[in-house]
């Protein structure tokens, strides 16, 4: 994973033994300690260190989590509330490992946008955004069998609902669902398969992780400016600049994630979801978690036919749709300038898009009645001209600002331009 030429170079004598024999101590020494990094990385790209802090994070919860949980619909729900009441910090695991799911979204989310805005996506870094895409569709399932596990209400709802999406398709629907299942409904099978994907998923992740990260130190990071590093003075070491600076950036947002465990550990849950599943019983209404809601609004929006695809299977194409899109937007963008921060329109359409998708989620957590339909109707119309359009138009009309020379140029510039507005000390 180095960026070149190895400088690694073992002082003692264990260290040279270890090196001509598994030379891991080199690997890491340069890919994270000489490893060159673009000198005006910013916080936006502190991000990947997070998302890995918290895939740890997830994975050691989950696995004692286990130990105590049990796969059976008899049971499911009383071994949840054992963990709460009786293992010890039991109650302190599972709202790490509820809460940490949450975070791992947030921060998978400012993660893609960063990549939208900064052109990480285009090449030579397609296989590397592609990878994230499949880490995020793994992320997805992942999540979506978890909460199923406790077999509360919205356990139980939702992933009847959301299996029952695959019924939609001509010809293999039905035999996807019931695979899915195990059977002709949620009930054992699905619980018991469940757990078993919802502990092999995240071993999965993180091997795309490694694939992710790989590509990473083959192309090398790119930076606000989106110039590729041209000369040594354009780059730091990773350890200790970037390693101090994803640390800091850690402890904040570890402090964000401990003020859900432990003031709000509720607040992202749902309350139906501490009643046990009960098959007879609909709840009023089932919504997925919030990192879903934008997507369950498209899924909704289409309230009509389109030809001879009906409106349900309309919502289903729509739905997988808005994340097939993501695979493809290296090839979408047809802008030679890679920054959003020297293309103003794009720039404009990018700060909109967040605004959508944010719009989208909201709608997706309100009843699909009325006015709300016709809003998400709108939004998701521009969630795929984002793409579709403005994308691939924008980039061959929109003039860019003058790029630097360099990222060192572009740095010096912007210090320069600091120093001048920087009030003086009066005589
Ligand atoms: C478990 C989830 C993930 C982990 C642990 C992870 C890890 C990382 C790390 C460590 C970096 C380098 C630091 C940084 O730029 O922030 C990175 C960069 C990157 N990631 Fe991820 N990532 C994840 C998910 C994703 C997803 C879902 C996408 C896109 C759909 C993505 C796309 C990218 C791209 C394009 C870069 C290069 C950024 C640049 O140099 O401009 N990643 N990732």
């Amino acid at each position: 994973m180095s960026g070149g030429h190895s400088t690694y170079n073992p002082q003692s004598g264990l260290g040279r033994w270890m090196d001509a024999r598994l030379p891991l101590p080199r690997l890491i020494y340069d890919s994270f300690v000489a490893y060159p990094v673009p000198r005006n990385l910013n916080y936006a790209y502190t991000f990947g260190g997070i998302l890995t802090l918290m895939l740890v994070a997830q994975i050691l919860t989950g696995v004692v989590l286990a130990m105590h949980y049990a796969a059976n619909t008899e049971i499911a729900f009383l071994s949840v509330e054992k963990i709460m009441r009786d293992v010890n910090s039991g109650w302190l695991l599972r709202y790490l490992h509820a809460n940490g799911a949450s975070m791992f979204f947030v921060a998978v989310y400012i993660h893609i946008f960063r990549g939208l805005y900064y052109g990480s996506y285009k090449a030579p870094r397609e296989l590397l955004w592609i990878l994230g895409c499949i880490i995020y569709l793994l992320m997805m399932a992942t999540a979506f069998m978890g909460y199923v596990l406790p077999w509360g209400q919205m356990s139980f709802w939702g992933a009847t609902v959301i299996t029952g999406f695959f019924t939609a398709i001509p010809l293999v629907g039905t035999w996807i669902q019931e695979l899915l299942l195990g059977g002709f409904a949620v009930d054992n099978p699905t619980l018991n398969r469940f757990f078993s994907l919802h502990y092999l998923l995240p071993f999965m992740i993180a091997g795309v992780v490694v694939l992710h990260v790989w590509a990473l130190h083959v192309t090398g990071q790119t930076n606000p400016t989106g110039i590729e590093v041209k000369s040594k003075t354009d780059t730091v070491r990773f350890t200790p600049y970037a390693t101090v600076k994803d640390g800091f950036a850690m402890v904040l947002f570890l402090i964000l994630f401990a003020y859900f465990v432990f003031y709000i550990p509720n607040y992202l849950g749902h309350a139906d979801n501490y009643i046990e599943a009960d098959p007879l019983n609909t709840p009023a209404h089932i919504v997925p978690e919030w990192y879903f809601l934008p997507f369950y609004a498209i899924l909704r929006a289409i309230t009509f036919n389109i030809g001879p695809i009906d409106s349900k299977l309309g919502g289903v194409l729509a739905m997988f749709g808005a994340i097939a899109v993501l695979f493809v937007v290296p090839w979408l963008d047809t802008s030679k300038v890679r920054s959003a921060v020297y293309r103003p329109w794009y720039k404009l359409f990018f700060w909109l898009f967040v605004v959508d998708a944010i719009f989208l989620g909201w709608l997706g957590s309100r009843p699909a009645e009325g006015i709300y339909v016709a809003m998400a109707q709108v939004a998701t119309l521009y969630y795929f001209a984002f793409f579709l359009v403005v994308m691939p138009v924008l980039g061959l009309i929109e003039t860019p600002r003058r790029l630097p020379n360099s990222i060192t140029e572009a740095v010096l510039e912007k210090n320069k331009a600091g120093a001048a507005s920087t009030p003086q000390p009066a005589e």
